[in-house]
């Protein structure tokens, strides 16, 4: 079947889903950072924005990395976590109650976006604005990386997949896409409910510079 905006809005979790998740452990929240971000960390620079940070294991990986990070959701309860776990670390994030659909009004500026996992929860709609706000808090010549779900994973259970594509046409203007490489979302061992491909859910990592 042909892929049609009602068809896409079926695979959008609303602020629901994400509350429910949260009242045990996610299946995202795999208490530390998936593996892409590891292997890009060199070419992360201060400051940083971990966008739908969730209980913050990306945020506080750069922050033990000598950062100045700060780390956004739009839930109380991931955020009120991840300051804990800041806190049992002695590291000094800034986690804050935020809406990533909120960063065009934002005064702040930040060299380097981590988006795990959030660019593929929006609408269409959602992700225009989401990249228009970005397009505002990332510097010129500062770079987001993003993982999301690719849509060489069968199925529809889960977020959203995502086309090599979308992800070239959602950075078009005022962007350069250096890379968009084939990753593996590492998803908790306790989540039995569904089942994803073997070594887990296909996934796009994305390298994009913001060139305006
Ligand atoms: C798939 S989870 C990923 C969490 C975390 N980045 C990780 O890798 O573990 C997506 C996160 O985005 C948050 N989120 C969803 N929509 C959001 C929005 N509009 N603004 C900020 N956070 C949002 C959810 O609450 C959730 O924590």
């Amino acid at each position: 079947m042909p892929e049609t905006e009602d068809t896409r809005m079926s695979n959008v979790p609303d602020r629901t889903t994400f509350e429910n998740a949260y009242t045990g452990k996610a299946p995202w929240d795999i208490g530390k950072p998936q593996a892409p971000f590891v292997a890009v960390a060199d070419r992360v620079t201060s400051p940083v924005l971990d966008a739908g940070c969730g209980t913050g294991d990306a945020a506080l990986f750069f922050a033990a990395r000598g950062h100045r990070v700060t780390g956004i959701d739009f839930l109380d309860e991931p955020i009120r976590r991840a300051r804990v776990k800041a806190a049992e670390r002695g590291l000094a994030v800034e986690f804050l109650v935020k809406d990533a659909l909120t960063l065009g009004d934002w005064g702040e500026r930040f060299a380097s976006v981590i988006d795990s996992g959030l660019f593929h929860v929006f609408s269409d709609a959602d992700r225009r604005r989401y990249v228009e706000g970005l397009a505002v808090v990332l510097r010129p010549g500062g770079r987001l990386f993003l993982m999301c779900f690719s849509d060489e994973e069968p199925g529809t259970e889960g977020p959203r997949r995502v086309s090599r594509q979308e992800l070239y046409d959602g950075f078009a203007d005022g962007w350069e896409v250096e890379s968009v490489q084939r990753a593996w979302v590492e998803v908790n061992p306790e989540f039995t409910d569904v089942t994803f491909s073997e070594g887990g859910p296909k996934a796009w990592f994305a390298v994009v510079r913001r060139t305006g």
